[in-house]
């Protein structure tokens, strides 16, 4: 049985490492599914050219280097908390700086110290998903200017198919220690309408929730797309 994880252990220090050993490229596309194949694309941030852009929980950062290379931002600040997700981004994309900058940092004080300096900020499965969303919404809503956007990807239902929860709260699930130990960690899967009232609370306005369906297959999921402006 696996136990809950309070120390600092990496638990993503195993996500990922497989692929970056084969896959150095930076992506043709960028996806907000599940499956990573189908549905819409970064458009849904809307023009970046010359934008400051930080990605919450960005991992490898393979959406951010995609953004840096077929898009303008000024800038995408790749934020993940992970010392093992940050040393993988930095070894596929560090010659990508400084238009890309890959940063070692919690979202939530990253955000906090970055007080109306974002255009948008984004998350794919990132840090949406594994932070309390009464300390991250207000955290993002602030690091935005005025007419700012927060687009994420999250999931619809768990992977198991339970639904999602209709209040804000996190449940525990499967983790692994970089040793390989078994453990748990917390992910807010919650029903369109908690992350509505949520975003509201944190004075997000233009909310939108769009169902994006899954492929068919194995350990597939629906994908909620959330997107919502900071007002002008
Ligand atoms: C499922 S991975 C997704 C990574 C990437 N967005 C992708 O699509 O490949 C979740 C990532 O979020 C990061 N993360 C979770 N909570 C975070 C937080 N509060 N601050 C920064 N990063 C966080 C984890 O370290 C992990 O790299």
């Amino acid at each position: 049985m696996g136990r809950v994880t309070t120390s600092t252990a990496d638990l993503w220090h195993h996500y990922g490492r497989a692929r970056a050993t084969s896959d150095r490229a930076v992506p043709d596309t960028f996806r907000w599914s599940w499956g990573q194949d189908a549905g819409p694309g970064p458009e849904v941030l809307g023009d970046l050219t010359g934008r400051c852009v930080g990605d919450l929980g960005a991992g490898a950062a393979r959406h951010a280097a995609h953004l840096v290379v077929h898009h303008q931002p000024a800038r995408v600040i790749a934020i993940d908390a992970s010392p093992a997700q940050h040393a993988m981004a930095t070894d596929l994309y560090a010659d990508l700086a400084p238009r890309l900058h890959i940063m070692q940092s919690g979202a939530v004080p990253h955000l906090q110290a970055m007080t109306g300096a974002y255009d948008v900020l984004y998350s794919v499965f990132g840090a949406l998903d594994f932070t309390d969303p009464r300390e991250l919404l207000p955290a993002a809503a602030a690091a935005l200017k005025p007419g700012g956007r927060l687009v994420y990807s999250t999931l619809a239902h768990y992977l198991s198919g339970a639904p999602a929860q209709p209040d804000a709260v996190a449940a525990d699930i499967p983790a692994k220690t970089p040793d390989g130990e078994a453990t748990m960690m917390r992910r807010w899967v919650l029903q369109e309408h908690v992350w509505t009232k949520l975003l509201d609370e944190a004075g997000f306005t233009n909310i939108t929730v769009d169902v994006l369906p899954a492929a068919p297959g194995p350990r597939t999921a629906d994908t909620l797309l959330v997107s919502a402006h900071y007002p002008s």
